[in-house]
Protein backbone atom coordinates (compact mmCIF):
# COMPACT_ATOMS: atom_id res chain seq x y z
CA UNK A 1 0.00 0.00 0.00
CA UNK A 2 1.38 3.35 -1.06
CA UNK A 3 1.96 5.17 2.21
CA UNK A 4 3.13 8.64 0.91
CA UNK A 5 1.46 11.93 1.84
CA UNK A 6 0.88 15.05 -0.42
CA UNK A 7 3.29 18.14 0.16
CA UNK A 8 2.56 19.93 3.23
CA UNK A 9 0.82 16.48 4.93
CA UNK A 10 2.16 14.24 7.38
CA UNK A 11 0.96 10.50 8.53
CA UNK A 12 -0.95 10.35 11.35
CA UNK A 13 -2.61 7.51 13.32
CA UNK A 14 -6.09 7.94 15.31
CA UNK A 15 -7.76 4.71 16.55
CA UNK A 16 -6.76 2.13 14.25
CA UNK A 17 -6.63 4.74 11.98
CA UNK A 18 -3.58 6.01 9.68
CA UNK A 19 -4.08 8.82 7.29
CA UNK A 20 -2.62 12.14 6.09
CA UNK A 21 -3.34 15.24 7.74
CA UNK A 22 -1.66 18.39 7.63
CA UNK A 23 1.84 18.79 8.84
CA UNK A 24 1.58 20.29 12.74
CA UNK A 25 4.56 22.01 11.82
CA UNK A 26 3.25 23.78 9.38
CA UNK A 27 0.79 25.82 10.31
CA UNK A 28 1.69 27.49 13.70
CA UNK A 29 -0.23 30.13 15.53
CA UNK A 30 1.30 33.40 17.28
CA UNK A 31 2.17 31.05 20.27
CA UNK A 32 3.63 28.52 18.59
CA UNK A 33 1.08 25.77 18.62
CA UNK A 34 -0.37 24.10 16.12
CA UNK A 35 -3.62 25.95 14.29
CA UNK A 36 -5.69 23.84 12.52
CA UNK A 37 -7.68 26.73 11.19
CA UNK A 38 -4.65 27.64 9.51
CA UNK A 39 -4.46 24.46 7.49
CA UNK A 40 -5.30 23.91 3.92
CA UNK A 41 -7.69 21.29 5.48
CA UNK A 42 -8.98 20.83 8.71
CA UNK A 43 -7.94 18.17 11.56
CA UNK A 44 -7.55 18.33 15.34
CA UNK A 45 -6.33 16.02 17.51
CA UNK A 46 -8.00 17.90 20.43
CA UNK A 47 -11.06 16.56 19.36
CA UNK A 48 -10.04 12.97 19.87
CA UNK A 49 -12.71 12.42 22.65
CA UNK A 50 -15.39 13.79 19.74
CA UNK A 51 -14.41 11.10 17.62
CA UNK A 52 -13.40 8.40 20.03
CA UNK A 53 -17.30 8.73 21.32
CA UNK A 54 -19.02 8.61 18.05
CA UNK A 55 -16.91 5.55 16.95
CA UNK A 56 -17.98 3.68 20.86
CA UNK A 57 -21.81 4.35 19.98
CA UNK A 58 -21.67 3.34 16.28
CA UNK A 59 -20.18 0.44 17.34
CA UNK A 60 -22.67 -0.60 20.28
CA UNK A 61 -25.74 0.24 17.86
CA UNK A 62 -24.80 -0.83 15.07
CA UNK A 63 -25.74 -4.68 15.83
CA UNK A 64 -29.18 -3.34 16.72
CA UNK A 65 -29.92 -2.13 13.19
CA UNK A 66 -30.83 -4.88 10.56
CA UNK A 67 -29.94 -4.42 7.02
CA UNK A 68 -27.69 -1.95 5.72
CA UNK A 69 -25.97 0.97 7.54
CA UNK A 70 -26.21 4.17 5.88
CA UNK A 71 -23.13 6.05 7.56
CA UNK A 72 -22.73 10.39 6.39
CA UNK A 73 -20.22 12.41 7.26
CA UNK A 74 -20.79 15.71 5.08
CA UNK A 75 -18.49 17.88 6.79
CA UNK A 76 -15.21 15.21 6.84
CA UNK A 77 -12.66 17.40 6.23
CA UNK A 78 -9.61 14.32 6.30
CA UNK A 79 -12.33 11.68 6.53
CA UNK A 80 -10.93 10.22 9.62
CA UNK A 81 -14.26 9.91 11.01
CA UNK A 82 -15.55 7.91 8.24
CA UNK A 83 -12.40 5.93 8.28
CA UNK A 84 -12.30 4.83 11.51
CA UNK A 85 -15.80 4.08 11.40
CA UNK A 86 -14.98 1.64 8.51
CA UNK A 87 -11.97 0.32 10.51
CA UNK A 88 -13.28 -0.02 13.86
CA UNK A 89 -16.88 -0.97 13.44
CA UNK A 90 -17.86 -1.87 10.13
CA UNK A 91 -15.03 -3.98 9.70
CA UNK A 92 -15.58 -6.21 12.35
CA UNK A 93 -19.06 -6.38 11.75
CA UNK A 94 -20.71 -9.15 8.89
CA UNK A 95 -22.74 -5.78 7.49
CA UNK A 96 -22.70 -4.04 4.13
CA UNK A 97 -21.73 -0.48 5.21
CA UNK A 98 -21.98 2.28 2.83
CA UNK A 99 -20.07 5.36 4.05
CA UNK A 100 -20.85 8.83 2.73
CA UNK A 101 -18.47 11.17 3.25
CA UNK A 102 -17.93 15.41 1.47
CA UNK A 103 -16.68 18.41 1.85
CA UNK A 104 -17.32 21.45 0.17
CA UNK A 105 -13.59 22.46 0.12
CA UNK A 106 -11.79 20.62 -2.90
CA UNK A 107 -8.75 20.17 -1.35
CA UNK A 108 -10.13 18.66 1.59
CA UNK A 109 -12.17 15.99 -0.89
CA UNK A 110 -9.25 15.01 -2.98
CA UNK A 111 -7.00 13.87 0.96
CA UNK A 112 -10.11 11.99 1.78
CA UNK A 113 -9.92 9.74 -1.54
CA UNK A 114 -6.19 9.75 -0.99
CA UNK A 115 -6.97 8.63 2.81
CA UNK A 116 -9.22 5.96 1.90
CA UNK A 117 -6.93 4.00 -0.35
CA UNK A 118 -3.86 4.31 2.41
CA UNK A 119 -6.09 3.73 5.03
CA UNK A 120 -7.01 0.26 3.70
CA UNK A 121 -10.92 1.43 3.46
CA UNK A 122 -11.11 0.90 -0.14
CA UNK A 123 -10.17 -2.43 -0.12
CA UNK A 124 -12.57 -3.87 2.38
CA UNK A 125 -15.13 -6.01 0.59
CA UNK A 126 -18.26 -5.25 2.87
CA UNK A 127 -18.01 -1.13 2.92
CA UNK A 128 -18.95 0.81 -0.01
CA UNK A 129 -17.16 4.32 0.40
CA UNK A 130 -18.43 7.70 -2.18
CA UNK A 131 -16.82 10.88 -1.27
CA UNK A 132 -18.47 13.97 -2.83
CA UNK A 133 -17.98 17.27 -3.55
CA UNK A 134 -20.83 19.33 -1.97
CA UNK A 135 -22.01 21.38 0.40
CA UNK A 136 -23.56 19.74 3.51
CA UNK A 137 -27.14 20.53 3.11
CA UNK A 138 -27.41 19.76 -0.44
CA UNK A 139 -25.50 16.24 0.39
CA UNK A 140 -28.12 15.82 2.96
CA UNK A 141 -31.36 16.30 1.14
CA UNK A 142 -29.53 14.41 -2.16
CA UNK A 143 -29.13 11.29 -0.39
CA UNK A 144 -32.88 11.50 1.04
CA UNK A 145 -33.93 12.22 -2.53
CA UNK A 146 -32.22 8.81 -3.58
CA UNK A 147 -34.09 7.16 -0.71
CA UNK A 148 -31.18 6.36 0.82
CA UNK A 149 -31.99 5.06 4.53
CA UNK A 150 -29.38 6.90 6.82
CA UNK A 151 -28.67 5.70 10.31
CA UNK A 152 -26.01 8.12 11.09
CA UNK A 153 -25.54 11.47 10.20
CA UNK A 154 -22.60 13.47 11.60
CA UNK A 155 -23.01 17.54 12.24
CA UNK A 156 -19.42 19.03 13.15
CA UNK A 157 -18.82 22.17 11.22
CA UNK A 158 -17.04 25.58 12.36
CA UNK A 159 -19.02 27.15 14.84
CA UNK A 160 -22.50 26.85 15.01
CA UNK A 161 -24.80 23.59 13.72
CA UNK A 162 -27.52 25.90 13.19
CA UNK A 163 -27.79 25.45 9.31
CA UNK A 164 -27.78 22.11 9.19
CA UNK A 165 -29.98 20.86 12.07
CA UNK A 166 -32.93 21.05 9.31
CA UNK A 167 -31.37 19.43 7.05
CA UNK A 168 -30.26 16.52 8.80
CA UNK A 169 -33.82 15.87 11.00
CA UNK A 170 -35.27 15.88 7.60
CA UNK A 171 -32.56 13.30 6.19
CA UNK A 172 -31.98 10.70 9.25
CA UNK A 173 -34.08 7.56 9.11
CA UNK A 174 -36.88 6.93 11.82
CA UNK A 175 -35.01 5.93 14.42
CA UNK A 176 -31.33 6.91 12.87
CA UNK A 177 -29.01 8.75 15.11
CA UNK A 178 -27.26 12.47 14.64
CA UNK A 179 -23.99 13.48 16.54
CA UNK A 180 -23.97 17.41 16.30
CA UNK A 181 -20.97 19.56 17.69
CA UNK A 182 -21.35 23.42 18.46
CA UNK A 183 -18.43 25.06 19.10
CA UNK A 184 -20.23 28.33 19.67
CA UNK A 185 -20.42 27.34 23.19
CA UNK A 186 -20.46 31.24 24.53
CA UNK A 187 -24.27 31.89 22.43
CA UNK A 188 -25.26 28.59 24.09
CA UNK A 189 -23.67 29.47 27.73
CA UNK A 190 -25.44 32.61 27.54
CA UNK A 191 -22.42 34.90 26.93
CA UNK A 192 -24.32 37.28 24.40
CA UNK A 193 -28.38 37.17 24.85
CA UNK A 194 -29.45 38.77 21.97
CA UNK A 195 -27.53 36.01 19.75
CA UNK A 196 -28.73 32.75 21.76
CA UNK A 197 -32.65 34.23 21.30
CA UNK A 198 -31.74 35.29 17.84
CA UNK A 199 -30.04 31.61 16.79
CA UNK A 200 -31.65 29.44 19.26
CA UNK A 201 -35.11 31.09 20.22
CA UNK A 202 -33.79 30.86 23.85
CA UNK A 203 -33.98 34.04 26.40
CA UNK A 204 -31.34 33.75 28.88
CA UNK A 205 -27.81 35.17 29.98
CA UNK A 206 -24.68 33.70 31.38
CA UNK A 207 -25.06 31.38 34.70
CA UNK A 208 -22.99 29.50 37.22
CA UNK A 209 -23.73 26.41 35.60
CA UNK A 210 -23.53 27.60 31.99
CA UNK A 211 -21.74 24.76 30.77
CA UNK A 212 -25.20 22.44 31.53
CA UNK A 213 -27.37 25.37 30.29
CA UNK A 214 -25.27 25.19 26.37
CA UNK A 215 -26.36 21.10 26.59
CA UNK A 216 -29.61 21.55 27.81
CA UNK A 217 -29.97 24.37 24.54
CA UNK A 218 -28.75 22.83 22.21
CA UNK A 219 -31.52 19.94 22.70
CA UNK A 220 -34.41 22.01 23.08
CA UNK A 221 -33.60 23.63 19.55
CA UNK A 222 -33.42 20.29 17.87
CA UNK A 223 -36.49 19.09 19.88
CA UNK A 224 -38.09 22.21 18.80
CA UNK A 225 -36.98 21.81 15.19
CA UNK A 226 -37.56 18.03 14.84
CA UNK A 227 -41.33 18.92 16.14
CA UNK A 228 -41.90 21.03 12.85
CA UNK A 229 -41.32 18.06 10.74
CA UNK A 230 -43.69 15.96 13.29
CA UNK A 231 -40.67 14.05 14.56
CA UNK A 232 -38.50 14.12 18.21
CA UNK A 233 -35.61 13.15 19.68
CA UNK A 234 -34.62 11.64 22.30
CA UNK A 235 -30.81 11.73 24.00
CA UNK A 236 -28.55 9.06 23.60
CA UNK A 237 -25.23 11.43 25.45
CA UNK A 238 -24.50 14.48 25.29
CA UNK A 239 -21.64 16.62 27.44
CA UNK A 240 -19.80 20.11 27.19
CA UNK A 241 -15.89 19.31 26.53
CA UNK A 242 -13.06 21.90 25.82
CA UNK A 243 -14.27 24.28 23.38
CA UNK A 244 -17.83 22.71 22.01
CA UNK A 245 -20.73 20.71 23.34
CA UNK A 246 -21.58 17.23 21.85
CA UNK A 247 -25.10 15.60 21.65
CA UNK A 248 -25.99 12.46 19.93
CA UNK A 249 -30.09 11.86 19.44
CA UNK A 250 -31.86 9.44 18.31
CA UNK A 251 -34.69 10.91 15.87
CA UNK A 252 -38.01 9.32 15.48
CA UNK A 253 -41.52 9.96 13.85
CA UNK A 254 -44.56 10.40 15.60
CA UNK A 255 -46.82 13.78 15.40
CA UNK A 256 -48.58 12.83 19.24
CA UNK A 257 -45.14 11.84 20.94
CA UNK A 258 -43.77 14.98 19.20
CA UNK A 259 -46.55 16.74 21.37
CA UNK A 260 -45.88 14.62 24.40
CA UNK A 261 -42.03 15.23 24.42
CA UNK A 262 -42.97 19.29 24.07
CA UNK A 263 -45.16 19.28 26.87
CA UNK A 264 -42.51 16.90 29.35
CA UNK A 265 -39.16 17.77 28.50
CA UNK A 266 -38.99 21.41 26.90
CA UNK A 267 -39.57 23.86 30.15
CA UNK A 268 -38.01 26.74 32.04
CA UNK A 269 -34.83 27.22 34.55
CA UNK A 270 -35.10 29.06 37.40
CA UNK A 271 -31.98 30.12 38.92
CA UNK A 272 -29.76 31.98 41.21
CA UNK A 273 -26.97 33.64 40.29
CA UNK A 274 -25.94 34.04 44.04
CA UNK A 275 -25.93 30.67 45.27
CA UNK A 276 -26.21 28.37 42.01
CA UNK A 277 -29.03 26.62 43.15
CA UNK A 278 -31.75 26.06 40.64
CA UNK A 279 -34.89 24.25 39.53
CA UNK A 280 -36.88 23.20 36.06
CA UNK A 281 -40.83 24.34 36.03
CA UNK A 282 -43.22 24.84 32.72
CA UNK A 283 -43.61 27.60 30.52
CA UNK A 284 -46.37 29.10 32.42
CA UNK A 285 -44.41 31.81 34.85
CA UNK A 286 -41.48 32.95 33.08
CA UNK A 287 -41.36 36.71 33.33
CA UNK A 288 -42.21 36.28 37.08
CA UNK A 289 -40.17 37.53 39.58
CA UNK A 290 -38.65 35.05 42.31
CA UNK A 291 -37.11 34.59 45.12
CA UNK A 292 -34.59 31.39 45.87
CA UNK A 293 -35.67 29.15 48.08
CA UNK A 294 -31.98 28.01 49.49
CA UNK A 295 -30.64 31.86 49.73
CA UNK A 296 -33.23 34.24 49.41
CA UNK A 297 -31.75 35.78 46.14
CA UNK A 298 -33.33 37.01 43.12
CA UNK A 299 -33.71 33.90 40.46
CA UNK A 300 -33.11 34.64 36.59
CA UNK A 301 -34.79 32.52 34.17
CA UNK A 302 -33.73 30.94 30.83
CA UNK A 303 -36.23 29.43 28.67
CA UNK A 304 -36.87 27.09 27.09
CA UNK A 305 -34.39 24.83 27.97
CA UNK A 306 -34.56 20.87 27.47
CA UNK A 307 -35.58 19.92 30.81
CA UNK A 308 -35.51 15.89 30.89
CA UNK A 309 -32.38 13.09 30.97
CA UNK A 310 -29.09 14.13 29.24
CA UNK A 311 -28.24 11.01 28.76
CA UNK A 312 -30.07 7.73 28.14
CA UNK A 313 -27.70 5.73 31.10
CA UNK A 314 -28.81 2.52 30.72
CA UNK A 315 -27.16 2.93 26.73
CA UNK A 316 -24.34 4.22 28.60
CA UNK A 317 -23.71 1.23 30.94
CA UNK A 318 -23.27 -0.86 27.90
CA UNK A 319 -21.70 1.25 25.55
CA UNK A 320 -18.97 1.09 28.47
CA UNK A 321 -18.94 -2.41 28.04
CA UNK A 322 -18.05 -2.12 24.67
CA UNK A 323 -15.45 0.86 25.16
CA UNK A 324 -13.17 -1.45 27.53
CA UNK A 325 -12.57 -4.00 24.77
CA UNK A 326 -11.20 -1.48 22.24
CA UNK A 327 -7.71 -0.62 24.12
CA UNK A 328 -6.81 2.03 21.40
CA UNK A 329 -9.51 4.25 22.43
CA UNK A 330 -7.89 7.68 24.90
CA UNK A 331 -7.94 7.27 28.46
CA UNK A 332 -10.02 10.79 28.47
CA UNK A 333 -12.58 9.26 26.30
CA UNK A 334 -12.91 6.43 28.81
CA UNK A 335 -13.43 8.35 31.57
CA UNK A 336 -15.53 10.58 30.07
CA UNK A 337 -17.94 7.47 29.39
CA UNK A 338 -17.30 6.21 32.74
CA UNK A 339 -18.56 9.24 33.97
CA UNK A 340 -21.62 9.79 31.63
CA UNK A 341 -22.66 6.19 32.40
CA UNK A 342 -23.07 7.44 36.55
CA UNK A 343 -24.41 10.64 35.85
CA UNK A 344 -27.80 11.55 37.29
CA UNK A 345 -29.29 14.67 35.74
CA UNK A 346 -31.98 14.91 38.76
CA UNK A 347 -32.38 18.46 38.78
CA UNK A 348 -30.02 20.85 37.43
CA UNK A 349 -26.82 20.65 38.59
CA UNK A 350 -25.78 22.75 42.30
CA UNK A 351 -22.32 24.13 43.02
CA UNK A 352 -21.49 23.39 46.40
CA UNK A 353 -18.78 26.35 46.33
CA UNK A 354 -21.08 28.98 45.69
CA UNK A 355 -23.79 27.54 48.28
CA UNK A 356 -21.03 27.26 51.00
CA UNK A 357 -19.66 30.58 49.93
CA UNK A 358 -23.26 31.81 50.53
CA UNK A 359 -23.33 30.73 54.08
CA UNK A 360 -20.29 31.43 55.07
CA UNK A 361 -18.55 27.93 55.06
CA UNK A 362 -15.68 25.73 53.77
CA UNK A 363 -17.31 23.95 51.05
CA UNK A 364 -16.83 20.19 52.59
CA UNK A 365 -15.57 17.52 49.60
CA UNK A 366 -17.88 16.72 47.20
CA UNK A 367 -18.56 13.05 47.93
CA UNK A 368 -19.02 14.09 51.49
CA UNK A 369 -22.19 16.36 50.42
CA UNK A 370 -23.58 13.14 48.65
CA UNK A 371 -23.13 10.82 51.05
CA UNK A 372 -24.88 13.67 53.40
CA UNK A 373 -28.05 14.00 51.06
CA UNK A 374 -28.07 10.03 50.69
CA UNK A 375 -28.32 9.49 54.24
CA UNK A 376 -31.36 11.60 54.31
CA UNK A 377 -33.00 9.79 52.18
CA UNK A 378 -32.82 11.41 48.52
CA UNK A 379 -31.01 10.79 45.52
CA UNK A 380 -27.58 12.89 44.64
CA UNK A 381 -24.93 12.15 42.27
CA UNK A 382 -21.66 13.94 41.06
CA UNK A 383 -22.50 16.47 38.10
CA UNK A 384 -20.02 15.98 34.88
CA UNK A 385 -20.39 19.89 34.35
CA UNK A 386 -18.12 21.28 37.18
CA UNK A 387 -15.99 19.51 39.61
CA UNK A 388 -17.80 21.36 42.75
CA UNK A 389 -21.14 20.32 41.13
CA UNK A 390 -23.73 17.51 42.07
CA UNK A 391 -27.17 16.70 41.01
CA UNK A 392 -29.80 16.27 43.52
CA UNK A 393 -33.18 15.93 44.17
CA UNK A 394 -32.99 16.81 47.63
CA UNK A 395 -34.92 20.17 49.32
CA UNK A 396 -33.46 23.47 49.78
CA UNK A 397 -32.77 22.91 53.87
CA UNK A 398 -31.18 19.21 53.29
CA UNK A 399 -28.45 20.71 50.26
CA UNK A 400 -27.93 23.99 53.01
CA UNK A 401 -27.46 21.37 55.92
CA UNK A 402 -25.09 18.85 53.85
CA UNK A 403 -22.85 21.69 52.58
CA UNK A 404 -22.93 23.21 55.85
CA UNK A 405 -22.02 19.90 57.65
CA UNK A 406 -20.92 17.58 55.15
CA UNK A 407 -21.11 13.58 56.13
C1 LIG B 1 -14.66 21.26 11.83
S1 LIG B 1 -14.27 20.66 10.25
C2 LIG B 1 -14.75 18.98 10.31
C3 LIG B 1 -13.78 18.11 11.02
C4 LIG B 1 -14.03 16.64 10.91
N1 LIG B 1 -15.41 16.30 11.15
C5 LIG B 1 -13.12 15.89 11.86
O1 LIG B 1 -13.61 15.23 12.80
O2 LIG B 1 -11.90 15.97 11.69
C6 LIG B 1 -15.50 21.36 9.24
C7 LIG B 1 -15.39 20.97 7.79
O3 LIG B 1 -16.59 21.40 7.15
C8 LIG B 1 -16.28 21.89 5.87
N2 LIG B 1 -17.39 22.77 5.50
C9 LIG B 1 -17.62 24.06 5.89
N3 LIG B 1 -18.79 24.49 5.39
C10 LIG B 1 -19.32 23.45 4.69
C11 LIG B 1 -20.53 23.27 3.98
N4 LIG B 1 -21.43 24.24 3.87
N5 LIG B 1 -20.75 22.08 3.41
C12 LIG B 1 -19.85 21.06 3.50
N6 LIG B 1 -18.68 21.19 4.17
C13 LIG B 1 -18.43 22.36 4.76
C14 LIG B 1 -14.94 22.55 6.02
O4 LIG B 1 -14.27 22.60 4.75
C15 LIG B 1 -14.26 21.61 7.03
O5 LIG B 1 -13.52 20.63 6.36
Amino acid sequence: MEERCPNGFSLVIEGLAKFCAPDETLYRGPNGAYEPSLAPVFYNPEMIENRDITIVLLKYFLTSWGGEFNFLDPMAATGVRGIRFALEVADQSNKKVNIYMGDISLVAVELMKHNLKISGVSSLNNIFAQVSLMDANEHMYHLKRLRIALNYIDIDPFGTPVPYIQAALQSINNGGIVGITATDVAVLEGKYPSTLSRRYGIRGVKSLISKEVAVRALLSFTLRSAAMYDRYVEPVLSYHMKHYVRIFIRILDGALKSNTYLDKCIGSMWHCPKCSFSFFEDLSNTREKRKCPLCSGDMINISPLWICDLVNVAHIKEVLIVAEKMPWLTKSSMNLITMLSKSNALAPTIRTTYVARKFKVNAPPRDSVVKCIRSHGYDAAMSIYYYDGINTNAPADVITLCVSKGY
